[in-house]
């Protein structure tokens, strides 16, 4: 039988509880599909970096490097941790480390769900560089705590990160309807997003079938409220396709419902999925979390894995629990409700 070695980490908050709910769906729908998934958990975390000085061992990526795929719930408690601390200590080393370079965050309306726009026929497909630009930590700071202090961030933007990126989303929205927008904001900045929208023209001619178009960002927020259903792929840069993706969530009923899968295509390192939420301290521990965003991204990993129907199977119990009103508004449904619900579906 097929196993699939899984390394997940819950992290922290609702991270924990959204993990928990996903891996016993992916655990009935393995059993359904006749192959084994061998879950170890590594329980990194702010609590960990509280007892250990640090969000992940010293070899923590070299340990995470021997399993097929990495599942994670949410990362950060600014509480306990400065949020500087924790993301970089654990969550974008992993994405670093393992060069998951393209983002890929479904947005589209489960059955039944009501999103705040009053359309339902969307279905984007946002791919967000995830290794280098806006995220790439260069920069400083100089005379600290005088008049004249100043703050350096500075976005890293390579030819081999930029042509990668597009060339995916170009092979993307070759698969799907053929349509991309590349968003950039090259009216105001000089040098990273010309070079980006250069890139894009450049592949473009290897694209003839695509049909691709730049965005300004702003343009983009507002298009994607206004007339979700026009666009097919969206690709942009690390920060810019963070923004998109929350907006995403929020048109597609809320963050609860936003998968995500950490890719890269040299299947030679492992992949990370994980739903595109935080630890929502707001709701943790209460028992409400909406699992939908960590079950839809364990669905992405087993698509990832090769296991495409098992994936199928559970998209399609998910979308029968929310077509009966089940976990479809904030609130209503515990996580256990939820869970149970996609589970007696998988049967
Ligand atoms: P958040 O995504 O944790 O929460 C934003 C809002 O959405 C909150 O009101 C929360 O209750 C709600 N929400 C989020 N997920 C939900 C779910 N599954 N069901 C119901 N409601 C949900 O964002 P934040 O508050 O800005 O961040 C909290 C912490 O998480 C910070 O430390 C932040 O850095 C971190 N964070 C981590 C990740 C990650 O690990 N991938 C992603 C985003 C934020
Ligand atoms: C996400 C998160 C992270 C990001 C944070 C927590 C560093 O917001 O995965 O969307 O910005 O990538
Ligand atoms: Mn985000």
């Amino acid at each position: 039988m097929k196993t699939h070695s899984i390394a997940i980490i819950p992290g922290d908050g609702i991270g924990r509880d959204v993990m928990e709910a996903a891996w016993h769906v992916l655990l009935a729908a393995a059993h359904g599909a006749g192959m084994i998934l061998e879950g170890t958990r590594f329980p990194w975390s702010c609590d960990y970096y509280l007892e250990t000085g640090r969000m992940m061992p010293e070899d923590g990526i070299e340990t995470l490097n021997r399993f097929d795929s990495i599942l994670l719930g949410a990362v950060g408690w600014p509480e306990k941790v400065p949020d500087s601390l924790s993301l970089h200590g654990l969550l974008l080393p992993i994405r670093k480390a393992f060069q998951q370079y393209a983002n890929i965050r479904p947005h589209r309306l489960l059955p039944s769900v009501e999103g705040p726009l009053k359309k339902t026929e969307f279905d984007i497909l946002c791919i967000r560089e995830n290794t280098e630009g806006e995220y790439s930590g260069a920069g400083g700071r100089v005379h600290r705590g005088t008049d004249n202090e100043v703050a350096v961030e500075t976005g890293i933007f390579t030819r081999r990160g930029v042509e990668r990126i597009l060339r995916f989303a170009f092979e993307q929205a070759r698969s799907r309807r053929g349509k991309l927008a590349s968003v950039t904001k090259s009216n105001a900045q000089k040098h990273s997003m010309v070079f980006w929208d250069e890139v894009t023209r450049e592949l473009a001619e290897q694209y003839p079938d695509v049909e691709v178009t730049s965005y300004h960002i702003d343009a983009m927020a507002a298009r994607m409220v206004m007339v979700p259903e026009s666009l097919d792929v969206i690709v942009a840069s690390n920060l810019f396709g963070d923004i998109l993706t929350d907006l995403g969530a929020a048109i597609q009923g809320g963050l609860g419902f936003a998968a995500s899968a950490n890719i890269n295509p040299d299947r030679s390192v492992p992949s990370m999925f994980e739903p595109v939420h935080g630890s929502a301290p707001d709701i943790a521990h209460l028992g409400i979390a909406n699992p939908i965003a960590a079950i839809w991204s364990g669905a992405l990993m087993l698509d990832h894995l090769g296991e495409s129907s098992a994936a199928e199977r559970i998209m399609f119990a998910l979308e029968a629990v929310t077509a009966r009103g089940i976990g479809t508004v904030a609130g209503r449904n515990r996580t256990d409700e939820i869970t149970n619900a996609v589970l007696a579906a998988l049967d």
